[in-house]
């Protein structure tokens, strides 16, 4: 019999999603219009955000939201090394500068009290050059978001507003007695990219509450315009009018796209109920492998990815030879994060910070390992990935 083998991740689409498409591509309109607009009011009450703009993927709407929050030349944000690189990436496409929290002990999320001797540090010299602070939902598990905006308060003047920037790549749908995420803090990002909680293959939301920066990112998400297609197509005024009031980008989303993210909302739930029967299952059976720390669990865990950590003192192999032997039985699995400062170009550029400096980004990047999670994993899959994590840490456990 075929060895049952496990992908990493798999999107769940039906007939609704190809439907939906066809439908765009039958209307003859295919770029930012009427479904997008749906999809954006759609969004915005799913999540109880005043706001939600679409963008054609989260680094879109990353330099889209910093770029309204004040970044450019001078300015700077704090984020955290343990994210995807366009996070801290997004601040130089600015000319902006980027400052590298820790993260917590215990958890992928960015630690507050780092995140206040940056802050303090930046007051003392009188330098005011931090303009937001960007916090990761990493794995879908919330940062302290109440501590973080607390301090982006203490340390804004009234020439310096400090905003907070939450990047929601991983965190839809997570919800918390204060609100859903992306609505904790002045902006929200997410993404729709294809291994997502739910995607367009390619794409993003904004939410903000903030009306004058919904204004500005409206506008710099299409050339700097003060009105889309859509509207000098369906409104009284003359169609070949508009004005430029920057030097904006291209970063719209377009209707054959939001048709999918559409279906994909209705089903966000559903999609979350799916994965947190597997998470179950995993935590369940892993509660007693001492060869392995499980992921972190807040409220609101979005549970987009399941992180496990080995325990190095307990077994015989590395992560990577862990990871390697998951791969040779068939298992998907992937690597949530590489520490930014790791990378060649950051470490030229910000050699400040490294493995000594952000030991706790360190030893979780040294130790992590993503397994497969996705709604429509079947319970056999996921025994496979038990079955084999058990295997390699029984084989390899120091005795
Ligand atoms: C934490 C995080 N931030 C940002 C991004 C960028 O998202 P996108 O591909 O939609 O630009 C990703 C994507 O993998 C991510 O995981």
């Amino acid at each position: 019999m075929a060895q049952l083998t496990v992908p990493f991740f798999r999107p769940s689409f039906d007939e609704e999603e190809k439907r939906a498409v066809c439908d765009v591509i039958d209307s003859g309109w295919l770029t930012t219009g009427k479904v997008t607009h749906d999809f954006e009011r759609e969004f915005a009450s799913f999540t109880g955000a005043r706001h939600a703009l679409a963008v054609n993927s989260n680094t879109s709407g990353m330099i889209l939201a910093m770029e309204a929050c004040g970044v450019k030349p001078g300015k700077a944000v704090i984020t955290t090394p343990y994210t995807f690189v366009s996070t801290a990436a997004s601040a130089l496409h600015l000319g902006g500068d980027v400052f590298f929290a820790d993260i917590e002990k215990n958890s992928y999320s960015i630690d507050p009290d780092s995140i206040e001797k940056i802050l303090k540090e930046d007051k003392e010299d009188n330098n005011h050059k931090i303009c937001a602070i960007v916090p990761v939902h990493i794995a879908g598990n919330l940062c302290n978001m109440e501590a973080i905006t607390k301090l982006a308060e203490k340390y804004s003047t009234p020439d310096n507003k400090i905003y907070v920037i939450e990047d929601c790549a991983h965190s839809f749908p997570s919800r918390t007695k204060n609100g859903m995420a992306g609505t904790l803090g002045d902006v929200g990002v997410f993404s729709f990219y294809a291994t997502k909680t739910i995607t367009t293959g390619e794409g993003g939301m904004i939410t903000t509450k903030d009306d004058a920066l919904a204004d500005r990112m409206t506008k710099m998400r299409l050339h700097g315009m003060n009105r889309d297609a859509w509207d000098r197509y369906t409104s009284d005024k003359a169609s070949w009018q508009y004005d430029i009031i920057a030097p904006g980008f291209k970063s719209n989303l377009p209707d054959v796209l939001s048709a999918i993210g559409r279906v994909q909302l209705k089903k966000a739930d559903l999609f979350y109920q799916k994965r947190l029967k597997t998470v179950e299952f995993y935590n369940k059976s892993f509660k007693n492998e001492d060869y392995l720390t499980l992921p972190p669990d807040g409220e609101g865990n979005a549970w987009h990815l399941y992180l496990i950590q080995i325990n190095p003192d307990k077994l015989n192999c590395t992560r990577d030879q862990f990871a390697k032997a998951l791969q040779d039985e068939g298992i998907g699995i992937s690597m949530h994060f590489i520490t930014i400062y790791n990378f060649s170009y950051w470490a030229k550029r910000y050699p400040q910070y490294n493995a000594k400096t952000l030991p706790n980004a360190e030893s979780h990047y040294q130790n992590t390992i993503t397994l497969p999670l996705w709604p429509d994993m079947s319970p056999e899959m996921a025994q496979k990935v038990v079955d084999t994590v058990k295997k390699i840490g029984h084989n390899q456990h120091v005795r």
